[in-house]
């Protein structure tokens, strides 16, 4: 029952997130009895991109609970910068460390650290691709504040395509029952096919729009998200796509007096500050849970037997992902791991890309 890595949200059951989510409530009702579990461990922060929020409540819970951390938040300062692989970086830092929480901008890069990593590996946010303790901190709002997981109209707006965030809570909420979800976004950051057929296997429904106001009146949960500029291929394509959906006091009207919205966070222009005063806004009280639901993970993890992997071994096969940003780009012989459709599509396990190719 325990959970070994945590990469994305699916890998863990209906029963390990019953769990999770009941110790997280027990971590908030009386955090100072967790003050010791973790004493004498130590968590590493590989942080390969910026973070405030998913750094600092990693480290925060784990000092929470007696633990220490250690870690780099920016890879110029590291081994990396002298070219030392994602493989050799991991092995290294299991020497030192019990656990690793991990954020990179290559998609698969989390995953692929867990293939040769002797203690287990957390997922803080692989490029576009997924951030599953985001979607902790999600949850865990939801059901403090709405109370179930299931039957919720939920609006998401903004960067469907790259933000990880989103598709972590959409493939985590397609797990439950009755939710519908209206996707929120200009043509050009709609959410990938892979999410929406997720959802549709799911038989959760979802509806496309590009108009905030339009449902607006409709949902329990409204989840803005900021334009993911630093994905762009350049800052006039970023430029187009910017400041076209605000929240504002104005369109809060117009809302339900039981909506909660809730932002990963850090917010741009989506949200005008006048809504940071809205007793729906719950954007900070989320940032709160998702500090105690690391805290659970973190212990959850610790306490998981972990037997080290059998080494996996280089491969020279140089098979390679289409999708650029997938780690088999930039990480050298990793093994080849697709799945392939009847129809002849292929599967990267890294990334999710699906092509044929
Ligand atoms: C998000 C991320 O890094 O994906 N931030 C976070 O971890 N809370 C969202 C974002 O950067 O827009």
């Amino acid at each position: 029952m325990g959970i070994r890595h945590f990469i994305d949200f699916n890998d863990i059951s209906r029963e390990q997130w019953t769990a999770l989510s009941k110790l997280t409530g027990e971590i908030i009702t009386s955090p100072g009895d967790f003050a010791d579990c973790c004493r004498g461990k130590t968590l590493a922060t590989l942080f390969y991109e910026p973070s405030t929020r998913t750094m600092l409540s990693f480290q925060t819970a784990m000092l929470k609970m007696g633990g220490n951390y250690i870690g780099f938040d920016n890879p110029g300062n590291s081994s990396v910068a002298k070219g030392e692989s994602l493989r050799d970086t991991v092995r290294i830092v299991g020497c030192y460390a019990d656990i690793i929480a991990m954020r990179h901008p290559r998609e698969g890069a989390a995953y692929a650290a867990s293939l040769f990593s002797t203690v287990p590996v957390i997922n803080a946010g692989d490029g576009g691709h997924l951030h599953p303790t985001q979607t902790l901190a999600d949850l865990t709002t939801m059901m403090k504040e709405k109370g179930r997981l299931d039957g919720l109209k939920i609006g998401v707006c903004g960067d469907l395509k790259y933000g990880r965030t989103v598709h972590s809570l959409l493939k985590a909420l397609s797990l439950f029952k009755n939710n519908t979800f209206y996707l929120i976004s200009t043509f050009g950051l709609a959410a990938p096919r892979y999410i929406l057929e997720e959802i549709e296997n799911s038989g959760n429904k979802y509806v496309e729009c590009d108009s905030l106001e339009k449902y607006l009146g409709e949902f329990d949960c409204l989840y803005m998200t900021r334009i993911q500029k630093e994905r762009f291929a350049s800052e006039e394509e970023y430029e187009r796509q910017k400041g076209v959906f605000v929240l504002d006091a104005a369109k809060m009207k117009k809302a339900r007096k039981d909506l909660i919205v809730l932002h990963p966070l850090p917010k741009v222009d989506e949200i005008s500050e006048e809504v940071d005063l809205d007793p729906r806004a719950f954007y900070f009280t989320q940032a709160k849970y998702g500090m105690y639901a690391r805290m659970a993970l973190i212990k959850t993890m610790l306490e998981t037997p972990f037997d080290p992997p059998a080494p996996v071994y280089p491969s020279d096969s140089g098979i390679r992902c289409p999708n650029p940003r997938c780690i088999t780009n930039s990480e050298k012989k990793l093994p080849p791991l697709f799945t392939e459709s009847q129809d002849g599509v292929k599967i990267c396990r890294y990334c999710d890309f699906r092509a044929k190719w």
